[in-house]
């Protein structure tokens, strides 16, 4: 496995492959849920790049860029095991040189939901894969159904610039009590820990009230609330159940909704979400 820190030699790496090229970008510090795309990559092409770059333009000023869990030495073994054949981890300097100025900006859809809390994240997220999708030139890139959002949101990006590869959207990965995994999960304390099954039970809810007929999504929110103010740790950000491509609310589930929230858990923020359809 190659690691390559400069945009210059990874392009002339990826002119040099015939065949077809999987892309798992991430920030690094990876788990089982990662490692669930690296894998179908690895399935899906002839060759895998995996790029690991904590990208600052997706944190808020108050969010946790600089603390972000961070083992970039167990991150390429793990690559490397999965066989990927390269790693591009570029510096901040080299992705945003002094004088950058260039954003991808998709409206309305990331003004909601995560976007809501985190007015300039999806900008960053967005400029950040278009980027890479430029420098790597992939034919198939891989995003978790864990960030739905952000899935959606890239989705947009590729359709709408007519950005010339395949998304592939890959399933949450969960613990085996149900937490789907996620880097930010370390920093719960053991009580939390314990508390953060309730995103996966109120979801499992909101399927179970569904299954039974219910279509109001007012009703099947409220239940949801109720079940997660049972836990002292929990404080609620959003409860949302939205038409699962533009995100809009609805009152009735007429049509696949996603079901989406975010609750911070102590100090942690997790988000979680199940599709009805
Ligand atoms: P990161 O948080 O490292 O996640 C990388 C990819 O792994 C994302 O597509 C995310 O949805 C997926 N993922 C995370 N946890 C998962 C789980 N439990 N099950 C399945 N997939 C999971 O998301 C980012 O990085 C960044 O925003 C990035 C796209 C790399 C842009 O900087």
């Amino acid at each position: 496995m190659k690691v390559i820190k400069t945009i210059s030699e990874v392009k002339k790496e990826r002119h040099n492959l015939k065949g077809t090229v999987g892309l798992f970008p991430t920030l690094g510090f990876l788990h089982e849920g990662h490692l669930s795309l690296v894998r179908q990559s690895v399935r899906d092409n002839n060759f895998t790049i995996s790029s690991v770059f904590v990208n600052p333009m997706q944190f808020g000023p108050s969010e946790d860029f600089d603390s972000y869990p961070r083992d970039f030495d167990r991150d390429l073994t793990m690559l490397e095991e999965e066989g990927v054949e390269f790693v591009f981890m570029p510096s901040t300097q080299e992705m945003y040189p002094e004088g950058y100025d260039t954003w991808v900006d998709i409206e309305n859809i990331t003004g909601k939901l995560e976007g809501a809390s985190r007015p300039t994240h999806f900008r960053g997220v967005t400029t950040v894969v278009a980027k890479l999708f430029n420098i790597l030139e992939p034919t198939r890139a891989y995003f978790g159904q864990k960030d739905a959002q952000q899935l959606a949101v890239i989705k947009k990006m590729v359709k709408e610039l007519n950005m010339n590869l395949e998304v592939i959207a890959c399933p949450t990965v969960r613990e085996p009590d149900g937490l789907a995994m996620s880097s930010r999960n370390t920093y719960l304390k053991p009580d939390e820990r314990k508390a953060a099954t309730v995103l996966y039970r109120s979801l499992k809810l909101a399927e179970k009230l569904y299954f039974e007929g219910e279509r109001d999504a007012l009703k099947i929110r409220r239940e949801m609330t109720s079940l997660i103010q049972q836990q002292p740790a929990a404080n609620i950000d959003y409860i949302s159940i939205a038409d699962n491509e533009t995100l809009d609310e609805v009152d009735k589930i007429t049509r696949p909704v996603l079901v989406s929230l975010a609750v911070k858990i102590g100090k942690p923020r997790l988000i979680d979400n199940l599709v009805l359809e």
